[in-house]
């Protein structure tokens, strides 16, 4: 049988210093678990920011309770080492000590797809540090619906049908698939509100899948602040999906992201190296990185390091820019996010303290 399940599960088990990166021993320890199990093809560790990421290959299909208690014990142990070495925020999004069967709702954050493999399979790991799971919205549109984007839309037969996005409605827990170009009005009105509407998947026509997202919202989850969700996601490449070059176009603009400092700001989405992965300015900018591989009979043959490439500097240097003119504007909307989208607020306690000083208007 040649197909084949991609797993990224990831978790902020403790930050280096702050919220920046992760500490070197925690990779270690997540790299040597999973060479001792036996129910892997392959697998890749790495962070982005202060998220670690373990990118795994195997036989199980999605939502293996194997596979997501392998990658629970992985950060239940690292978080005991991120204890011993206090760094911060140590299990920060480990939200249970029990085990359920699922990691999905208990943390972590989750993108997984099993496909039938190619004969040549390039895949692309997108992983980001201080924005949400809304960020894909922009970049998978350009990537899947449009044509100034994705020129194959237009001139490859194998891609000009388009594709059907499948969106999570975040707020009432449920989700429709909308169809492109046919549909691309409707798709726009509801993922122009990343917040609420978050694209989960994208299919091509034919059923197969091209890309998915982790879409949990970890406030929703534990039911206050525990950090923005860090979103992952998995984008297949070339012979009738789009090309790498093409999933990685829209990445040449730094389009506007919730989170930042606090969760609580929109900031440029900045593509960097891997040696890059680590938020600095502000606790930022939000970052993201592109891990490519090939896939060869269960093997994940790589990573290169995607932008890790003159060719995004210009991006680089343009999110600067936009984040020094966004920064000057402080605590004030757009700089801050509208109030219902903060991670942390004194709202509540400042209108309690002026209550009685508030006067009607005549
Ligand atoms: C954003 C993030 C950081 C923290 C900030 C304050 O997702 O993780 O920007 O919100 O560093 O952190 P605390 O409240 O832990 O001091
Ligand atoms: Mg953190
Ligand atoms: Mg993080």
């Amino acid at each position: 049988m040649s197909k084949i399940t991609l797993s990224v599960i990831k978790a902020d088990v403790g930050g280096f210093p702050g919220h920046a990166s992760v500490h070197p021993s925690i990779v270690q320890i997540a790299n040597k678990e999973l060479k001792k199990q036996k129910i892997l093809e392959d697998f890749h560790v790495t962070h982005c920011g202060d998220d670690l990421e373990l990118i795994m290959t195997h036989r199980k299909g999605v939502n293996d309770r194997q596979i997501h208690r392998l990658a629970w014990n992985i950060f239940t142990k690292c978080t005991e080492r991120a204890k011993k070495l206090k760094l911060y925020g140590a299990g920060q999004d480990i939200l249970s000590t029990a085990f359920s069967g699922n990691v999905r709702g208990m943390g972590p954050g989750v993108a997984e797809m099993e496909f039938e493999q190619r004969k040549s399979d390039p895949v692309i790991v997108f992983m980001a540090d201080k924005t949400e799971a809304g960020a894909w919205n922009f970049p998978l549109y350009k990537i899947f619906a449009d044509p100034f984007n994705t020129a194959g839309l237009v001139i490859d037969p194998k891609l000009h049908h388009g594709f059907g996005f499948e969106v999570l409605d975040a707020i009432e827990n449920k989700s429709v698939v909308l169809n492109t170009p046919e549909e691309s009005y409707d798709l726009l009105a509801l993922i122009g509100a990343p917040s609420r509407y978050i694209i989960r998947s994208v299919y091509r026509k034919d059923k197969e899948i091209a890309a998915v997202s982790s879409t949990q919202k970890l406030s929703m989850m534990a039911g206050h602040y525990v950090g923005k969700d860090d979103p992952v996601c998995i984008v297949r490449a070339q012979s009738g999906f789009p090309a790498l070059g093409e999933v990685l176009e829209p990445f040449a603009f730094p389009f506007m992201v919730s989170g930042w400092m606090r969760g609580s700001h929109h900031g440029p989405f900045m593509p960097v190296s891997f040696e890059d992965a680590r938020c600095t300015r502000f606790d930022g900018p939000p970052r993201v990185i592109a891990a490519g591989f090939q896939i060869a009979d269960g093997k994940l043959i790589g990573p290169t390091d995607l932008f890790n490439d003159p060719a995004f500097d210009l991006a680089r240097q343009r999110a600067n820019e936009e984040a020094d003119y966004i920064r000057r504007m402080g605590p004030f909307e757009p700089s801050r996010l509208p109030s219902e989208e903060m991670e942390y607020t004194s709202l509540p306690s400042v209108l309690k303290k002026l209550k009685n000083r508030f006067k009607k208007m005549s």
